[in-house]
């Protein structure tokens, strides 16, 4: 499918989703997160796709959501619409990985885009930020939230109250990127660490990403419960008796998602 607001490569078992809104850094627009939920649906779908990566430009990930789209709406529409809702649902809904790669600004919406996705890794130029008490606002889409959960209270209430940006030193100090990268290498990067786990059983790689985000969602003896559920569910797998019979003939595994 064609977009105007988003490109999408598919090679090698890898969605390279690229956002492109150059004139407005970016910016999330309906129309761009409406075409992002649809193509996010698409890699769901598409069997030539096992891992995806979401990435903007060298100067920005994504600077926000679109302030001009944004600043006549009523409290009613925006409640009504429960902006962007939906949209990010699709994405949240995506049982296939999700890597953010990001470059240059990453701010707002931009970054709870980046935060909603399963983990994000970033170059030396990245900045972050959830600047929307500039703006007489506060995160709409998760980031008091998700922030919150990535860096603790301190750093969050510090970032949201005063809107400053965060540096990538200080994004992975702080466990919010997982890796930082000089900024030439970020896609290469990424697509070898996305290649590498679409290499895997996408059984295993999927029940990982379920328990993983069950840590957010539930108590912690009810995460373990689920945890080895999953865990012993993996031995009715085919996958299961194939890495394991690999490792102990000293091979590489085929995985067959059987
Ligand atoms: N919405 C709409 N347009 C945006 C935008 C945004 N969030 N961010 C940048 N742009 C546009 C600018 O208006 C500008 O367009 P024109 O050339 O037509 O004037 C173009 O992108 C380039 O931007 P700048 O000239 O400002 O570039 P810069 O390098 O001088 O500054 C920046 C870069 C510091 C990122 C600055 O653009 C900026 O502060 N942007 C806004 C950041 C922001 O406040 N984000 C939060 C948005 S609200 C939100 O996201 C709510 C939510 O949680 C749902």
């Amino acid at each position: 499918m064609a977009y105007q607001t988003l490109t999408v490569e598919i090679d090698d078992y890898v969605a390279l989703i690229r956002l492109n809104r150059p004139e407005a850094l970016n910016a999330l627009n309906s129309e761009l997160l409406t075409e992002l939920g649809s193509a996010m649906e698409e890699a769901e779908r598409n069997e030539k796709v096992r891992c995806i990566v979401l990435t903007g430009s060298e100067k920005a990930f994504a600077a926000g959501a679109d302030i001009k789209e944004m600043s006549t709406k009523s409290y009613g529409e925006v409640f009504t619409s429960d902006l962007f809702g939906a949209e990010i649902a699709k994405i949240l809904r995506t049982r296939k990985p999700i890597i953010a790669a990001v470059s240059g600004y990453c701010l707002g919406g931009g970054c709870e885009l980046a935060m909603a996705c399963d983990f994000i890794i970033c170059t030396d130029t990245a900045k972050f930020g959830q600047p929307e008490i500039n703006l007489g606002v506060i995160p709409g889409i998760g980031g008091s939230q998700r922030l919150t959960r990535f860096i603790g209270k301190s750093k969050a209430m510090d970032m949201i109250l005063t809107g400053r940006f965060m540096d990538s030193a200080e994004a992975e100090r702080s466990g919010l990127v997982s890796r930082v990268v000089p900024a030439p290498k970020l896609i290469p990067e990424v697509l070898a660490i996305a290649k590498k786990i679409s290499e895997k059983s996408i059984l295993s790689v999927m029940v990982a990403k379920e328990c993983v985000n069950r840590a957010y969602e539930t108590t912690l003896s009810e995460g373990i419960l689920f945890e080895r559920r999953s865990f012993a569910a993996l031995f009715a797998t085919e996958d299961q008796k194939e890495g394991m019979a690999a490792f102990l003939e000293k091979r590489q595994p085929q995985f067959r998602d059987k």
